[in-house]
């Protein structure tokens, strides 16, 4: 009797310890319900394509020059060198170097955190985004500590800024770089091999690529003008066709895109676009663009947003479209950490964490952990339950099911290596990404385990005897936890 009751004891304790709870992170925050639509709405002309009309002094009245951009940028690194760093990423046809602005707790350091980045000014003559670009780096600065949401994307995140990418064409007025080509054709594009010539693709847009293969980017969004709304991928559709083109991530991405577009001060009460939010290329098909190469060869969930109507409105008009899509932008990074699915992956042999990769089933995408964390980020849209798995060569992969609720959902996986199955079983400790970094995971050594066991087994049959002399009617009924562990 008293030995059956020991060793359910037993068990139970051995469960608990290999089966820690999975962290869910409570990070709250309003969520918009997707109003999201598959409807083709009205092709409504738009000069998107062509260059505007003449852009006279008066327009650029008010506006930052490229040196006083750059001049804003360097006052911006100095007056907030406590949460900032400024660099370069390189340089522009005619020489310009294109600077980015990361705000961070910890900037310039790798941390197992999701990292986002905005581009502005991809089009010379869409310059609305560098100038708001610029206001965004000033108020989280100026609000970190302060409010929120400013505070959870200086100490979660790492956010890196390129207000311009292409001055050269914003000094020519014009759409396209100092060659005059469009930088959002320039990317090698998936269905056409338009761009696979290295030596032809332009110096912003190689910078862009170098940048991506350096920073571990979890979700971007590049910023335009001549409409209003959230645009995700596919850019293009591979019959050429102007149609629905969902990436495999197409839920994942009308998330983001609902975000944003709900977010803002009238983005989703477009008339045009249901939602505020379109199909890229459903609304009208492009080859080469930066959003599609983005989430293929970098994994990380770009958007190309579309902030106001008017290209080049008065600059007069800039802080009241700043304020539009100053929500929009805060929650669009902060979703990196409030949503989706976040951990670690770790060699359960030596301990270290390891660069595997994340499915998800039925979604034909690989997210990359970090090298130096193993920490992943994928985003995911709620309200849904996903089959998760994750890999590396060598290693056995490993799969468990979550429920994604409105929360981000934290799950650290330990692979065992190939063949080794069952031979080691570590045992970890909470490991919380955010709060502990650079730590590695608390593992226990078999030998130790069973001294562990040892030990505690004496003390429970110590307990229980000790119990039992106290009262007869002992009778403990504990329920196993209800998550299962991180695997
Ligand atoms: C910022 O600077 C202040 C004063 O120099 C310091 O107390 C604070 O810890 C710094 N904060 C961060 C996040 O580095
Ligand atoms: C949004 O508001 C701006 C004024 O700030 C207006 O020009 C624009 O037409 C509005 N768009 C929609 C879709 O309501
Ligand atoms: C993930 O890593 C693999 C192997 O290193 C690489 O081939 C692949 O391109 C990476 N995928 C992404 C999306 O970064
Ligand atoms: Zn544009």
């Amino acid at each position: 009797m008293a030995i059956r009751r020991l060793s359910f004891l037993l068990l139970l304790l051995l469960r608990a310890f290999a089966s820690l709870p999975t962290q869910t992170a409570a990070r709250g925050g309003a969520d918009p319900s997707s109003g999201i639509d598959d409807e083709k709405h009205g092709s409504f002309l738009r000069n998107l394509l062509e260059d505007k009309p003449e852009i006279t002094e008066e327009m650029i009245h008010g506006y930052m020059t490229n040196s006083e951009l750059e001049i804003a940028v360097q006052d911006f690194g100095s007056r907030c060198a406590n949460v900032s760093r400024v660099y370069s990423i390189g340089k522009s046809v005619n020489g310009s170097p294109l600077w980015v602005i990361e705000l961070s707790d910890k900037p310039g350091q790798k941390e197992a955190e999701p990292a986002f980045k905005f581009i502005g000014n991809v089009h010379g003559d869409e310059p609305v985004g560098r100038e708001v670009l610029m206001q965004l780096a000033y108020w989280l600065c100026d609000n970190y500590l302060k409010d929120p949401l400013a505070t959870l994307i200086v100490e979660n995140t790492h956010l890196h800024i390129l207000p311009t990418m292409n001055p050269d064409g914003f000094a020519l007025r014009r759409r396209g770089n100092a060659n005059n080509i469009d930088l959002n054709r320039d990317f090698p594009d998936q269905f056409f091999p338009i761009n696979d010539e290295i030596n032809y693709r332009q110096p912003e847009t190689r910078a862009i690529m170098n940048w991506i293969k350096q920073e571990h980017f979890t979700a971007s969004a590049s910023l335009h003008g001549g409409a209003l709304v959230a645009n995700y991928p596919w850019d293009g559709s591979r019959d050429k066709r102007k149609e629905y083109y969902g990436c495999p991530d197409d839920k994942a991405f009308r998330y983001m895109a609902s975000v944003y577009s709900e977010s803002h001060y009238n983005m989703s009460l477009s008339k045009e676009f249901r939602g505020g939010i379109t199909n890229g290329a459903l609304w009208y098909p492009i080859y080469g663009g930066m959003q599609d190469w983005n989430y293929i060869h970098g994994g990380c969930f770009e958007l190309t947003l579309e902030i106001s109507d008017v290209k080049w409105p008065k600059a007069s008009e800039l802080l009241l479209i700043w304020k539009q899509n100053k929500m929009s932008m805060l929650n669009l990074v902060a979703s990196m950490v409030k949503t989706g699915v976040h951990g670690r992956i770790f060699a359960a042999d030596s301990g270290h964490p390891i660069p595997g990769s994340l499915m998800v089933k039925g979604i034909d995408s690989k997210i990359n952990a970090s090298r130096t964390f193993g920490d992943y980020h994928r985003m995911l849209a709620p309200g849904e339950s996903y089959e998760v798995v994750a890999s590396m060569a060598g290693f056995t992969p490993k799969r468990t099911r979550i429920m994604l609720e409105r929360e981000a959902v934290n799950l650290d996986f330990i692979l065992d290596p190939d063949g080794a199955v069952g031979q080691t079983k570590p045992v970890r400790t909470d490991c919380d990404c955010r709060c502990d970094d650079g730590g590695k995971p608390f593992l226990i050594r078999e030998a130790y385990i069973w001294l562990y066991l040892l030990v505690l087994f004496f003390l429970l049959a110590l307990y229980i005897l000790f119990r039992r002399r106290i009262a007869s009617r002992l009778a403990p009924h504990r329920h196993p936890p209800k998550r299962p562990v991180a695997v």
